[in-house]
Order: structure tokens, then C-alpha cells, then sequence
């Protein structure tokens, strides 16, 4: 009998674990249209697709950056769990993804510590968030406020995440989260082994920076510009009759600019395509006054945020679902996070405590 070569295997070659999603908000009240619109609809988007691709999301409450500026005690605590609400209304789907607080995790904080000691003390003077917002508090500035760069980074690469849905402001910390993990694979990672961290990147939305009402400056809380992510119908058509547009429309037959609009922006973001079409288009011929684009927005904004804000009400009555969906994700990113922080530790030479 002769013997068969064996038949060509067409099994694929073996993979990797999926990619990692991870990402978080700050605790600072009810999340505003600019949140949502520059990330939260991105995590949403992403928690979807990983039913086909297996993505592994895992979203974070930032509750430890929330205390490097003055903060209420008392209001932190709620300000939490209306964070959460937020997302699970928005429709990040626990089942699908993983939902927790940063506190929860004490492994954050740890590795932050390991980062301080490696990053030079000129890259964080240079961050363009630390410098708003030491101008915004003056009084006090604390040290947690120009290291929160290196909370960050750990955040992200104690889980090893390579993507990480962000609004633009957040893409100069990404930038910084790269270097962290280039300095410590640099310093610590053996010679031929797989580095210890990977470089992270930004996801941006289509809409990935909000102009507030003043159209001065980004939309925010601190600033008081914001439309709410669970306001009112009535109350965010008044505010968008207020809002800044195009300072060049003087006059109802002035052609506008979309491309300036923070209003044709929020179209991008929740309307349907045929009418961000019809808003560029009456926008420029000046078909449409900026009150019809306003108008239009409202409707829009109601038909998109209605259901989510219902939802969130439903949420709010059942505070002890929202811990237990808190407390199953911080289960779970411990045991990821401890998995990472002993090869730290390791790779670092600390040594581990006996038994
Ligand atoms: P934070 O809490 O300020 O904002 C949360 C998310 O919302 C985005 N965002 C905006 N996007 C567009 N237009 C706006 N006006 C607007 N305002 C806010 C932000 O870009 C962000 O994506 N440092 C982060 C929180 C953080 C984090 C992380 C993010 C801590 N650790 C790890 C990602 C990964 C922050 O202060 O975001």
C-alpha cells in the first residue's frame, strides 16, 4: 500500500483572544449630549458588533478621577450610580459587555503608582486637560489632578484594551497611554518575550467633539453649556432656541456653513441621513432659517432620547439591580487586573509575598 501524503489541512491558523474594548466616564452628574454623542453612542455601537466579532467590552466608571478637583461626598455617591443608569439606558447591554467602578478595582491605583515612577514629570505639565483644568480650579490643585494621565493609562492597560472609544479631547491622554506602555515593554519586558502591554488607540464617533449652547467652548458640565442626556423634551428645545449657530447668518436669507454648526453637528449624530442631507442643503441655500434647523433637531432629539430617558427611569426605580450588574463586572475585571499586575510585579522585580 502506498502511502498517502496527508490531506491539506484548511483549518485557520490559530487566533488570539479578541480585541479589547475599554473606556470610561467620570461620575459628574447626569452624562450630557456631548458624552454621548462623542462616545457613549460609539460603546453602544461597539457592545452590537461584538455579538458578531466577540469584542470584549468592558466600560468603567471613573469614580477616582472624579475626586482630583473638589467634589461633595454625598453627591459622589449618587453620581455613580446615575452614571451607570446612564449607560445601561443608553443601551450598553451588561449581558454583553462588562460594567463596573474604577474603586472597585484596586488594582487601578496600583499600577498607576508603578507609572508614576517611570513617566518624567514634563510630559504631564504638558497635557492640555490639566492645564484647563488647573485654570478652572485655581484654589486648589491638586497632585491627583496632574497624574490622572498615569490613572488613566493604567486604567486602560491593566486590561491590555486596544480600543478605546473617546471623545477628541481624550485623544492627547491616548497619545500618553501609548508612551507609558512603549517606556514600561522598554524597561521591563524581557528580551524576546511578547511585550507586556499592547499600544492602545482611540475610536472617535463621526461627532467626536460637541460644541456647547455658547458655542465658546466644548460642551460640559463645569461649564454649565450642556443639554442633558435625560433632560426634558420642553427643556431642550428651549435651550435650542438659545443656542450659538453660525455667527456669519445675521439675516433669515444668509447662507450658512454646516461644517461650523454645532446644530448640523447633532443632526450627524441622531438624525436620520436623508434629513442631515436636507439640513446641508436648505442650510446652504438658506432655504431653512437656523429656527427650522432647531426645530427639526427637537424632534429628532425627542424621538431619540425619549425611550432612553424612559429607560433610565425604570433603572432608577431598581438601584439594587444596578449594584449587582456593578459588583458581577468588578468581579470580573479583578481577576483580570490581578492576572496583569503580577507579571507587573514580576517583570518590576518586586517580590511576591510568601504563600
Ligand atoms: P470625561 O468624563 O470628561 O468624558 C467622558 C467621555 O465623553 C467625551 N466627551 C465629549 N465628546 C465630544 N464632545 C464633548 N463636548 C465631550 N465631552 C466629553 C470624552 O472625550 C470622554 O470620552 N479622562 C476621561 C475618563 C477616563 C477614561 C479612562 C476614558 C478615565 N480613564 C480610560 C477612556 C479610557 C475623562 O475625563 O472623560
Amino acid at each position: 500500500m502506498t502511502e498517502q501524503a496527508p490531506a491539506p489541512t484548511d483549518k485557520p491558523a490559530p487566533k488570539g483572544p479578541p480585541p479589547r474594548v475599554f473606556s470610561g466616564m467620570q461620575p459628574s452628574g447626569t452624562l450630557h449630549l456631548g458624552n454621548y454623542m462623542g462616545a457613549l453612542k460609539t460603546w453602544v455601537d461597539l457592545v452590537d458588533e461584538s455579538r458578531r466579532t466577540g469584542l470584549d467590552c468592558i466600560f468603567c466608571i471613573v469614580d477616582q478621577h472624579a475626586i482630583t478637583v473638589d467634589y461633595d461626598v454625598k453627591e459622589l455617591r449618587a453620581k455613580v450610580v446615575d452614571a451607570a443608569v446612564c449607560y445601561l439606558a443608553a443601551g450598553i447591554d451588561p449581558a454583553q459587555c462588562t460594567l463596573f467602578v474604577q474603586s472597585h478595582v484596586p488594582q487601578h491605583t496600583e499600577l498607576a503608582w508603578y507609572f508614576n515612577t517611570i513617566m518624567p514629570m514634563g510630559e504631564l505639565g504638558r497635557m492640555t486637560q490639566f492645564k484647563e483644568k488647573s485654570e478652572q480650579h485655581r484654589q486648589s490643585v491638586s497632585t491627583g489632578l496632574f497624574t490622572y494621565p498615569l490613572l488613566m493609562a493604567a486604567d486602560i492597560l491593566l486590561y491590555r484594551a486596544t480600543i478605546v472609544p473617546v471623545g477628541e479631547d481624550q485623544v492627547q491622554h491616548l497619545e500618553f497611554s501609548r508612551e507609558v506602555a512603549r517606556k514600561f515593554n522598554g524597561r521591563f519586558t524581557p528580551k524576546r518575550a511578547r511585550p507586556t502591554f499592547p499600544e492602545p488607540a482611540p475610536r472617535l464617533s463621526a461627532t467626536p467633539r460637541i460644541m456647547g449652547l455658547d458655542g465658546m467652548h466644548k460642551m460640559s458640565k463645569s461649564r454649565g453649556n450642556e443639554i442633558g442626556l435625560l433632560e426634558e423634551d420642553a427643556s431642550i428645545r428651549k435651550k435650542l432656541k438659545g443656542a450659538f449657530t453660525d455667527p456669519q447668518r445675521m439675516r433669515r436669507d444668509d447662507p450658512g456653513r454646516p461644517e461650523i454648526c454645532n446644530i448640523y453637528t447633532m443632526h450627524r449624530a441622531v438624525s436620520p441621513p436623508a434629513l442631515v442631507e436636507e439640513v446641508q442643503r436648505s442650510c446652504t441655500s438658506a432655504s431653512w432659517g437656523c429656527g427650522d434647523c432647531k426645530e427639526a433637531l427637537g424632534n429628532n432629539l425627542s424621538a431619540h432620547l425619549t425611550p432612553i430617558r424612559l429607560k433610565a427611569k425604570e433603572l432608577t426605580a431598581k438601584p439594587e439591580q444596578v449594584h449587582d450588574t456593578l459588583a458581577d463586572g468588578a468581579r470580573r475585571c479583578r481577576a483580570i487586573a490581578e492576572e496583569t499586575m503580577r507579571e507587573v510585579r514580576d517583570r518590576m522585580g518586586l517580590v511576591p509575598a510568601k504563600g
